[in-house]
């Protein structure tokens, strides 16, 4: 585990300089945001306020420009649907602390954790119409639709996931698809974004999807790695809470195939794992070499992703694309 672990870490990625060659157009996104999150209501305005407060990595509205810059210098309606994207995902994801219970989000309380799930529900629906609000202001149909589609996938996804709780004959298809519909088409919808908004061909587009599809499965197997190796004061969230609560994942559905399935097996279906049985996982994932499998996994993914950028003109933009990819990966929380 160790060797593995620095291995993962060694070559932590960063996009620091991104953000700063994207400051001006990020700061409006900021800005947009912060107006969306603004509540009059003093008592609304508590539950909101720790959304403004406590950001995460921004990394789909960085994905919408980056895509539309590779096209064009005018990222004037690129930054509102940013914005819109983010919005998006912060609804999402207080309601997927509610469906995790988790209770630590960005290194804080979570909504549901702060103010119970009641709360939580509507003010993940609250943040979710605002942002459709804003892109229903590009009054662009085909990115209204490509929304649609996309959250309806999601959902549908997450609750595909909770049917398989506890369920050992999950298989690796099973997996990816799952991946793809609750995490990676949300990403490929901001790569689409940009590029129609940019005026890019279809072709161009269709390409940036392809990216943003193929980043996304390596951002969540990541996200799925993180779970076993991360660590708790860098990640911001619980570790070692996907299997836990019975979601079963990449680098346990691996080890399920070799000689430790078995044993694995039995864990999974006793239907409660507890942190003595998630320790005895967690060697056997290191002794059948099933994180570095998922790593794998995840790191062909990039390759593919960044191979759906050739026919793309060279750019600043798609130079930072790849940078993108590979930090997905190789990122520490
Ligand atoms: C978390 O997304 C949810 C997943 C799809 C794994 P991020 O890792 O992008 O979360 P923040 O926005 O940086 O907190
Ligand atoms: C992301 O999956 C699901 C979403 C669609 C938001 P996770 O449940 O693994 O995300 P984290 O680990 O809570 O951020
Ligand atoms: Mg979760
Ligand atoms: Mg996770």
């Amino acid at each position: 585990m160790i060797d593995f672990v620095r291995k993962f870490s060694a070559e932590a990625g960063t996009i620091r300089e991104i953000r700063s060659r994207l400051s001006e157009p990020m700061g409006l996104v900021e800005q947009e945001l912060s107006r969306l999150f603004h509540e009059d209501e003093l008592l609304l305005g508590k539950v909101f306020r720790p959304l403004k407060r406590h950001v995460g990595k921004r990394l789909r509205p960085l994905l919408v420009l980056l895509s539309a810059e590779c096209f064009t210098s005018d990222l004037s309606r690129a930054v509102k649907v940013a914005a819109c994207a983010e919005m998006v995902h912060t609804a999402t994801l207080i309601h997927d602390d509610v469906v995790d219970r988790s209770n630590l989000r960005r290194g804080m309380a979570t909504l549901n954790s702060t103010w119970g799930n009641k709360v939580a529900v509507l003010a993940g629906d609250s943040v979710f119409t605002k942002a459709l609000d804003l892109l229903v202001d590009q009054q662009s149909f085909r990115l209204l639709k490509s929304m649609t589609y996309m959250f309806t996938e999601m959902a549908n996804g997450e609750i595909l996931q909770i049917l398989n709780y506890y369920n050992a004959d999950v298989t690796m298809e099973d997996y990816i698809q799952r991946i793809k519909r609750k995490t990676a088409l949300f990403l490929a919808y901001c790569c689409e974004a940009g590029a129609v908004l940019a005026g890019a061909s279809e072709e161009e587009i269709e390409a940036l999807k392809e990216y943003g599809l193929k980043m996304g499965l390596a951002f969540q197997v990541a996200d799925d790695l993180l779970d076993f190796i991360g660590d708790e004061s860098k990640v911001g969230k619980p570790v070692c809470s996907d299997l836990r609560e019975g979601n079963v994942t990449l680098p346990v559905i691996h080890a399920l195939q070799t000689s430790a399935g078995e044993e694995i097996r039995q864990i999974i279906e006793a239907d409660e794992i507890t942190g003595d049985d998630i320790k005895t996982i967690l060697a056997l994932l290191e002794r059948e070499k099933s994180l570095e499998y998922a790593y794998e996994v995840a790191e062909n993914y990039v390759k593919e992703a960044i191979a759906a950028l050739d026919i793309l003109e060279p750019s600043q933009a798609k130079k930072d694309l790849v940078k993108v990819a590979w930090y997905a990966l190789h990122r520490q929380y």
